[in-house]
């Protein structure tokens, strides 16, 4: 029996030793962990199981057969993060590249498939050269299966991508199809085709960084949701994340221990709005001082910052944030932030994650540039994610809300629940000086009629008091109030069951 058990250890130790010490020592010297060391780092401590560790491939061409790694280049399993469980797969670099192999794959596909069963989000660490070269079309096969169990876990159990090497061909639309992909700076890429297939089909000379690294995927192309400075970084932030997140589709998110009072009263947001409509203010300030804590997960940090999206918490139970920005582009509307911010909703309204939508927002960003790319489909995606949303929803208006800006930012019109204002908001179709220069054309040359035209409209129009009147807001708060009377609302709503006329699935503008 010792014996045994002795070889049981040594296999062990030999699986868990991958490509072996060089290839490891090479990881590492490239300023990367290993696949362990990752899977140690995400999940607490001693909480990890592993599963198939094993598990060979069955290729016999290219001389494969004399060397087969346990374990095929992914290490599988389940553990916990803060207790609760989660699913993860992380593949080892140092063996043949991470390349999937059909073997490879089917030990993802097993633990998806558990996730799905059990109700548990699942961590994809990828590091990986693609599909293996030397299993052909066996290998495509394992990518396909994987991309399907994508697909139907998408709203039922969270998906998190973290890129933490390259990550080519076929290879990155697994990731793309998960709710959220995270990058490490200077080391992972993700590009359909790599720069040498760039150079020989359009001859365009670009680096891999450029081509595909955080930087390129977190601020142009938005494919990432965010990067960080490297591997340690990122595992502890997914930690920071899934603690937001609810486990499945049919389960509440956790509610957390909190500290900060719900009815706190925030005086020094009675003067964040200044005086001056066109002067800016960072509405991040806002959110701040909304959340338990100052607690504020941010995703898409560096891309559309129009727009800003995230997860707070309100009374230890976890909100979805959407708010425009005024610092930029004064926080209009226009092609990505509008489909950042649809995304967002649509990840927030599968997981029953409430919504507080606040809003200062002067428009639709007109122009060609714009119209040419298609804004119109784009805002409809936001508009289309808020209006089909069943979750509990706030919208709180703090100076601008304008034109068909104001109807898609979670307006009454969109069944938001509770629509509170400012005494600060106005609510109009356009502002003041568009206004006068349309409906008093005839006197544009005429200073004098254009000023007490200006300060009629404004004088009407530039308060919240008229949607008031018609119950399009429900209430003009004091901003101090906003904590309050958004925690209040939110737990008013926890009951809320609100059902759509059933449909195959909507065909939402893509
Ligand atoms: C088999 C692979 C491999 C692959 C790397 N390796 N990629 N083995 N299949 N796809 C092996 C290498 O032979 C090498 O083995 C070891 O992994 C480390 O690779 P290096 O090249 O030494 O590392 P590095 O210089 O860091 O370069 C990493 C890399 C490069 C950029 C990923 O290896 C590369 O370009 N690989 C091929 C990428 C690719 O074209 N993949 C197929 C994509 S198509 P030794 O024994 O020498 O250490 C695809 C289709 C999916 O994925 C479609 C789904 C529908």
């Amino acid at each position: 029996m010792k014996d045994i058990l002795e070889q049981l250890e040594e296999r062990r130790e030999a699986a868990r030793l991958g490509g072996g010490q060089a290839r490891i020592d090479a990881q590492h010297g490239r300023g990367k962990l290993t696949a362990r060391e990752r899977v140690d780092l995400l999940l607490d401590d001693g909480s990890f199981e592993e599963f198939d560790m094993f598990v060979t491939h069955r290729c016999t061409d290219f001389g494969m057969e004399k060397q087969k790694p346990a374990g095929d280049g992914v290490v599988t399993g389940w553990g916990t993060i803060n207790g609760r469980l989660v699913y993860v797969f992380s593949q080892d670099f140092t063996v043949l590249g991470g390349s999937v192999s059909e073997t490879h794959a089917k030990k993802i596909c097993k633990i998806m498939d558990m996730a799905v069963q059990n109700g548990a989000p699942v961590i994809g660490i990828n590091d990986s050269g693609g599909a293996r070269i030397q299993e052909g079309v066996d290998s495509l096969a394992g990518y396909g299966e994987v991309f399907q169990r994508n697909i139907e876990a998408s709203g039922v159990v969270p998906q998190i991508s973290v890129i933490m090497g390259p990550c080519a061909g076929g290879a990155v639309y697994s990731p793309a199809m998960t709710d959220f992909i995270f990058m490490v700076k200077d080391s992972s890429y993700m590009f359909v085709t790599g720069p040498e297939v760039v150079k020989t089909v359009t001859n365009e000379e670009v680096s891999a960084e450029e081509l595909g690294g955080a930087s390129t995927h977190t601020k142009k192309s938005s494919v990432a949701d965010g990067a960080f400075e490297n591997d340690v970084e990122a595992l502890a932030e997914v930690r920071r994340l899934v603690d937001f997140l609810p486990s499945n589709n049919r389960e509440a998110p956790p509610v957390r221990p909190f500290f900060d009072d719900p009815e706190r009263i925030e005086p020094s947001l009675d003067t964040l709005v200044p005086a001056n409509a066109n002067t800016p203010y960072d509405m991040k300030e806002l959110i701040l001082k909304l959340a338990d804590e100052g607690d504020f997960y941010e995703i898409q940090e560096d891309f559309a910052k129009n727009v800003i999206t995230g997860f707070i918490r309100i009374e230890g139970r976890t909100v979805g944030v959407v708010a425009n920005q005024p610092m930029v582009l004064a926080g209009v509307l226009d092609i990505d932030s509008s489909r950042k911010a649809a995304r967002f909703v649509r990840f927030c309204d599968a997981f029953e994650i409430p919504i507080l939508t606040l809003v200062d927002v002067p428009g639709f960003l007109p122009g060609t540039t714009q119209e040419y790319g298609g804004v119109i489909k784009h805002g409809a995606k936001l508009l289309f994610a808020y209006g089909e949303a069943t979750v509990p929803m706030v919208t709180v208006a703090t100076r601008k809300t304008y034109g068909g800006a104001y109807v898609v930012m979670a307006s009454k019109h969109l069944q938001a629940d509770f629509n509170y204002a400012w005494p600060t908001a106005e609510v109009a179709v356009m502002g003041a000086k568009g206004a006068v220069e349309i409906i008093h054309r005839a006197d544009k040359n005429d200073p004098d009629k254009i000023a007490a035209h200006t300060k009629e409209y404004e004088d009407r129009f530039a308060n919240p008091f008229v949607a008031a009147e018609r119950g399009f807001i429900d209430e003009v708060i004091q901003p101090r109030m906003t904590r309050k009377r958004i925690a209040r609302a939110f737990a008013s709503l926890r009951n809320k069951k609100k059902t759509m006329p059933w449909k195959k699935h909507d065909n939402i503008p893509l």
